[in-house]
């Protein structure tokens, strides 16, 4: 449609296990995967605890932006096909919420540029941050928006990829390359339909940031009882606690990567014998419980991040 060749993605990213999708990721999966297909390129983006520019947070997305435009400028934009990022970065990545103003940055750059926006809600859609999709906490408009996970709440395989309508049309007249066993399967769409349902009926959306407001909030007041969590972040019903050695010197808990082994494993071993499952991804535990989440429940996991940690502490 553009008829370029490169996709700019992020470090810190996750986009799937297909040798395109694990090469435009930016996590340790793509290593076995490299040299992988052409034409991606990586960039930084914001992370407000750790900056990559280091500068202080008011600067953050400015130095986010000035960095992605650096690239775009030694790329050569007209070379350029689509910026592809997760707009909240995901669990496996660290769960990175990005400063205000930042997506709307990436949005113009690419406006500017002729550049296609491409985000991956497939974490962060369908209610998971408190609105349908993250983009719209930022008011920004992608061009697509790939999906999976939380349209059917899990129940039943099913992904797809929302699309612009000047794209929707461009395929009117062009043959979209691709064919897939199960593409537009009955049943998982069947399931999909009911799942959205279910969330209008039943209010999902707004629950999941009226009780996130509630999670967040006991997060962060553990924060204030056990000295090993440096940052918690998070949007709805998604927040990531990260780990450090020293609140001063930031040092990680626990080691970048997936291999080897990791005070992780244990930690989340605690919080499983008190009944909660937690991902935890580096030095990062991150928190994203049902939809249908009781406030007891959430009372119910927070004590046992808290007994766990305190219990790793002694
Ligand atoms: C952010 C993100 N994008 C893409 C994927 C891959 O999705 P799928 O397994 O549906 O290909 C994942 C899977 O975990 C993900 O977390």
């Amino acid at each position: 449609m553009t008829a370029r060749h490169k996709v700019l993605t992020k470090y810190r990213s996750y986009h799937g296990a297909t040798y395109g999708a694990v090469t435009m990721s930016g996590d340790p999966r793509r290593w076995p995967a490299e040299p992988g297909i052409p034409g991606i390129v990586r960039f930084f983006t914001p992370y407000l605890y750790r900056s990559p520019f280091s500068v202080p947070p008011e600067r953050e997305s400015a130095a986010a932006l000035a960095h992605l435009e650096n690239v775009l400028m030694y790329e050569g934009p007209h070379t350029i096909a689509a910026i592809l990022i997760e707009p909240i970065t995901g669990a496996s990545s660290g769960l990175i919420v990005p400063p205000d103003g930042y997506l709307k940055g990436v949005r113009e750059l690419c406006d500017r540029h002729g550049i296609l926006l491409i985000l991956d809600e497939v974490q962060t859609g369908f209610g998971r941050t408190g609105a349908w999709f993250a983009c719209q906490h930022w008011t920004v408009i992608p061009d697509m928006i790939a999906i999976a996970k939380g349209v059917t709440s899990g129940y039943v395989p099913l992904g797809g990829v929302m699309v612009s309508e000047p794209i929707a049309r461009y395929f009117d007249d062009h043959v979209l390359w691709a064919g897939l066993t199960y593409s537009g399967h009955p049943l998982a769409c069947a399931a999909g339909c009911a799942n959205l349902a279910v969330f209008e009926e039943e209010g999902l959306v707004d629950r999941a940031q009226r009780l996130g407001e509630a999670l967040g909030n006991r997060l962060r007041r553990l924060a204030d009882r056990h000295a090993v969590i440096g940052d918690v972040r998070g949007k709805g019903l998604y927040w990531g606690v990260e780990l450090v050695k020293d609140r001063v010197t930031k040092e990680p808990w626990a080691p970048f990567g997936r291999t080897g082994p990791s005070p992780m494993k244990a930690l989340l071993a605690k919080m499983l014998e008190r009944g909660t499952y937690l991902i935890g991804q580096s030095n990062v535990l991150v928190a994203a419980p049902p939809l249908v989440v009781s406030e007891e429940e959430i009372e119910e996991g927070v004590r046992a991040i808290d007994e766990a940690l305190a219990e790793i502490a002694r």
